[in-house]
């Protein structure tokens, strides 16, 4: 392997710094005042802590998402599958119809929208802090419920592209 040393930190290297971290890939979803769906693409999830059970999502500041999110106060987080690639593109497209293409469903109590194809777990959270960072927000959510779908394999980001979980 070569050694390679860099000495900068201009936004380009931490992009690709970031990239060698590969994650999982999420669309956080949410209803606005008028009751229509709204999701993101959003690798920038983690887990906070297990008690109470909470998760952290970095979501873009304009992001009409979000705002629903914030009006609302809840949010859903939807674990993509391998199969859920087109779904991850089109909701990073900035596609305003993005939930015509793809099938949801409100069970009652959810956060936001629960994408049945293309998610293999779902978690329901209320929003229990903000913090501004930059041009993002860091939106923490309690976790209130959890709904497996399925035991497919999840779908994984790195490098900056998709790719599937080794068999
Ligand atoms: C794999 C992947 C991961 C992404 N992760 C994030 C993220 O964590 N936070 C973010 O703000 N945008 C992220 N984006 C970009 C958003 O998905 C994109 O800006 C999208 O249009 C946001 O939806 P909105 O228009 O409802 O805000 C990601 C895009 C891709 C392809």
């Amino acid at each position: 392997m070569n050694h390679v040393e860099l000495v900068t930190s201009t936004p380009s290297d931490f992009r690709t710094f970031m990239s060698g971290f590969p994650s999982g890939v999420a669309i956080v979803t949410s209803l606005d005042d008028a009751g229509r769906p709204w999701g993101m693409t959003c690798s920038a999830l983690c887990s906070v802590t297990v008690e109470p059970p909470t998760l952290l999502v970095g979501m873009r500041a304009e992001s009409p998402t979000l705002k629903a999110v914030l009006r609302s106060g809840q949010f859903a987080v939807n674990l993509l599958h391998a199969e859920g690639r087109g779904t991850a593109e089109l909701f990073a497209s900035g596609d305003p119809d993005r939930f015509d293409a793809t099938t949801w469903r409100l069970p009652p109590g959810a956060g936001g929208p629960h994408l049945v194809h293309d998610a293999h777990a779902v978690a329901d959270c209320r929003v229990s802090q903000l913090v501004p960072v930059g041009g993002q927000r860091m939106v923490f959510g309690e976790v209130i419920r959890i709904t497996e779908l399925s035991d497919a394999s999840p779908l994984l980001y790195g490098r900056r592209q998709f790719s599937t979980w080794p068999a």
